[in-house]
């Protein structure tokens, strides 16, 4: 029997500052917790409001206290209070591979191999007849504890960041075999996500904010608004002291074009960012690969402290440092998706002994099995062996383990809720909001603050971005500014002649489809962060839905000043018409095309892969949008089966808004008297020639037309041009819907795209 007290700075890690003490709780709501026995996961959620609002409810610091769990003997067993174990079993996960990729599908007599997975000696089990199955996990089974860190080693390929992947639910359902389970309760998707994080390999960072504001971003996704603004400024103080960072604060992140923190540095920011709100559960990817071995160390001894503060850390390594490996407390090692051993550091010795492969003194331990392991596999009866030894070593350590126990071998058996109860009681949790719905599962929070709050911060987030880099909206302005610059010296000032009509016509087609060339520079920006915003929402740091607000709010400032230096550069020096309101009018049109192409553009980064596809198509699309727009040729001689295309086309309805901006003043005239002959052969005759001609006309005609007779108007270039289904202000409120069209397709591509789940 163990009793609980509650002891002063016992942990045996000295922190500067112990982070998960500001959310701690008075003793009253600390017995409250622990009497309530039958409570549902909805009502302890609640919980982790009252804690919040106690924590954040008087600015003085509460002192450090930790509970410990106490034997009879008054010993200290542990350092932690709260046992989790996330116990997995026979996990198996294969993939199939396209008959083109396999070779031995070519030899049919390997076909007796199907089914045959727990025995397979290579991972190569099964065959169809145009698929192969190749099992990335074999029958791995282990069990993780809070406080202490598991390592997953094994050579590169062997299946470590796919069983990673495996336990943090990053694999879709029905494709993973097995059971994954916390404190003997299968895992909620839901739950996991707010308990737990996912560290990924490599560092998604924006490179132009400093460490300090990463983290701060990371703190007001992540942590509840219940929470005070000075109490998430201690947090992140916090966790830049736990994580070493103190020097490199304020500086950037910086990439391949900025200097920036060092790279370890930037891995423990990575780490930072997922641990702001003190996950339960927090899963690594590699995250020493690529570091210096005094970086790697440290990163480490920062997860060390985390799982002492009451985590369970579960990383990938590929090839640990002799001090690694002190920090080490289970290791898994893999060998083409299975288990070759499972075990602490130090019992690795005593198993390699027995296998018969004694490790010499002065080798790595680590080395040593890994080469060991990599020999077996080229030999002919491959790592068969040591997984059926290491089957056999696991069972009889379990049946030492029991008879030892003697019974109390389920000493720490606490359900999954009394565990959550106390870790919350503890401080942990601290991303859980206050949801007091009726309905169990939907009290499980799913984001930590509402709508409004995170469009708000990430709009300050990508406008700190853009602040920044000055030069790239410096770049975008220049483009749009010579653009104007060259069309209106070319254009300079057009007379209202036949001639001067046919260049106007040309001016605003290549003007409304230079606007949409100009917007394919949002190509980069999303596909750039993609990966954060798919890193971010895989955990529910923001709903999907404020990104795409955001993004939008963000895109506008500088479309109103592009289209804003557009239209004032190009309108009067091209001399058109409708004086200043045909002025607002044209920059409004402009802006809306601006705003459309914008969203078309963000819509195709939604669904591209690659940036240089994504401009080809922007460039093809854009191409067919001019061609179908009208002025090539106009809609009434465009063919009945690619009208579709002109009513898609996204140039047409601006081209259209502009031309009647233009063209709709009914009493202005362009062809007057002589000027009929203008464009025709008879154009080269002298002018009283002309005039004498326009006589003979009026005569045959019956009326009387002299050299001030007006012969077309505005509205008849219209009528030419087929301009006739719409106002200019549907085409304007036409091209604005257009926006907000491909906004919405892009909302789908962001829920179908980051799914972030392996198939
Ligand atoms: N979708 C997939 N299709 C086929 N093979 C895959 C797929 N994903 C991973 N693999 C293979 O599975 C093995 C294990 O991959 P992984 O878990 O990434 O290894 P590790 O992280 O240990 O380097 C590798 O041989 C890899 O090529
Ligand atoms: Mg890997």
């Amino acid at each position: 029997m163990s009793s609980r007290v509650v002891a002063e700075n016992a942990l045996p890690v000295t922190n500067t500052t112990p982070y998960y003490d500001l959310m701690e709780l008075s003793s009253t709501t600390r017995r409250g917790t622990a009497s309530s026995e039958s409570l549902t996961l909805g009502q302890l959620l609640k919980h982790v409001g009252d804690v919040q609002k106690e924590a954040s409810g008087d600015g003085s610091e509460t002192p450090v206290h930790h509970t410990l769990d106490i034997s009879d003997d008054g010993i200290v067993t542990e350092p932690r209070a709260v046992p989790f174990v996330l116990s997995f079993s026979n996990l198996t996960y294969s993939v199939k591979i396209p008959w083109k990729l396999s070779f031995s599908a070519i030899f049919p007599n390997r076909r007796h191999h199907v089914g045959a997975a727990a025995v397979a000696e290579e991972p190569t089990v099964g065959e169809r007849m145009f698929a192969r199955t190749k099992t990335l996990l074999n029958d791995i089974s282990g069990e993780a504890r809070d406080g202490e860190i598991m390592a997953v080693l094994g050579a590169s390929g062997s299946g470590k960041s796919t069983l990673i992947d495996a336990l943090a639910n990053r694999i879709a359902k029905g494709r993973l075999k097995g059971t994954v389970a916390l404190n003997g309760e299968a895992l909620e998707s839901r739950l996991l996500k707010v308990i737990s994080a996912y560290v990924m390999q490599d560092d998604l960072l924006f490179p132009m904010l400093t460490v300090e504001e990463t983290l701060t971003f990371a703190a007001e996704f992540r942590l509840p608004r219940s929470l005070s603004k000075s109490k998430k400024k201690a947090r992140v103080q916090a966790l830049i002291d736990q994580l070493g960072l103190r020097n490199a604060a304020k500086t950037v992140i910086g990439d391949e074009g900025h200097r920036g923190v060092s790279g370890g540095e930037r891995r423990r920011v990575s780490i930072g960012i997922d641990i702001i709100h003190d996950p339960i559960l927090l899963f690594l990817d590699e995250p020493t690969s690529g570091l210096d071995s005094t970086s790697a160390f440290m990163v480490v001894k920062v997860l060390q402290r985390i799982a002492q503060s009451g985590s369970i850390v579960i990383m990938s390594v590929h090839q640990p440092s002799y001090r690694i490996l002190g920090l080490l407390d289970r290791m898994i090692f893999l060998s083409r998706g299975q288990t070759v051993y499972s075990g602490s550091p130090s019992q690795l010795p005593s198993f390699f002994a027995e296998f018969g492969h004694p490790i010499p003194d002065t080798d790595n331990k680590t080395e040593f099995a890994l080469d060991l392991i990599r020999d077996l596999e080229g030999s002919p009866g491959g790592t068969k062996s040591l997984v059926e030894f290491n089957k056999s070593w696991q069972s009889m350590i379990k049946l030492q383990n029991q008879t030892l126990a003697n019974g109390v071998s389920e000493q720490n058996g606490m359900s999954l809720k009394e565990a959550i109860s106390a870790s919350i009681s503890r401080g942990k949790l601290v991303s859980g909001a206050t949801n007091t719905n009726a309905n169990p599962s939907s009290m499980v929070p799913t984001f930590a603050n509402p709508f409004f709050i995170e469009i708000g911060t990430l709009s300050k987030r990508s406008f700190t971005n853009s602040r920044r880099t000055p030069e790239l909206f410096g770049i975008r302005l220049g483009a749009v500014m010579v653009t104007g610059f060259i069309l209106a010296t070319m254009f300079w000032q057009l007379d209202n002649s036949p001639k001067g009509v046919q260049e106007r016509l040309g001016f605003f087609a290549f003007a409304m489809s230079t606007t949409f060339y100009t917007t394919a520079d949002a190509l980069p920006v999303f596909l750039q962060e993609r990966y954060i915003f798919m890193r971010e929402t895989a955990y529910n740091a923001y709903r999907r839905s404020s990104y795409l607000v955001s993004h939008a709010i963000t895109a506008l400032p500088a479309l109103v000043f592009l289209s804003l230096a557009f239209a004032a550069i190009t309108f009067w020096a091209v001399g058109l018409d409708g004086g200043a309101s045909g002025f607002a009018f044209y920059f409004l049109i402009i802006l809306a095309s601006f705003w459309a192409g914008n969203s078309f553009v963000t819509f195709l980064s939604g669904v591209v892969p690659h940036v240089m596809l994504g401009y080809t198509i922007v460039v093809a699309i854009l191409a067919y949008f001019l061609l179908f727009s009208g002025f090539f040729i106009n809609r009434d001689r465009i063919p009945g089966y690619w009208i579709w295309f002109h009513y898609l086309s996204l140039v047409k309805y601006p081209y259209e808004a502009v031309l009647q901006n233009e063209f709709d003043d009914p009493v202005k005239c362009f062809v007057k008297g002589v000027q009929i002959f203008d464009n025709t052969p008879l154009g080269s005759v002298p002018n009283a020639m002309k005039l004498k001609l326009l006589e003979s006309m009026s005569n045959t005609l019956g009326t009387k037309i002299t050299s001030s007779t007006c012969l077309t108007t505005g509205s008849d270039i219209l009528q030419q041009n087929g301009v006739t289904d719409l106002s200019k202000w549907n085409c304007l409120y036409i091209t604005v819907a257009w926006g907000f069209f491909f906004r919405f397709l892009f909302y789908l591509s962001l829920l179908v795209g980051s799914k972030n789940k392996r198939r």
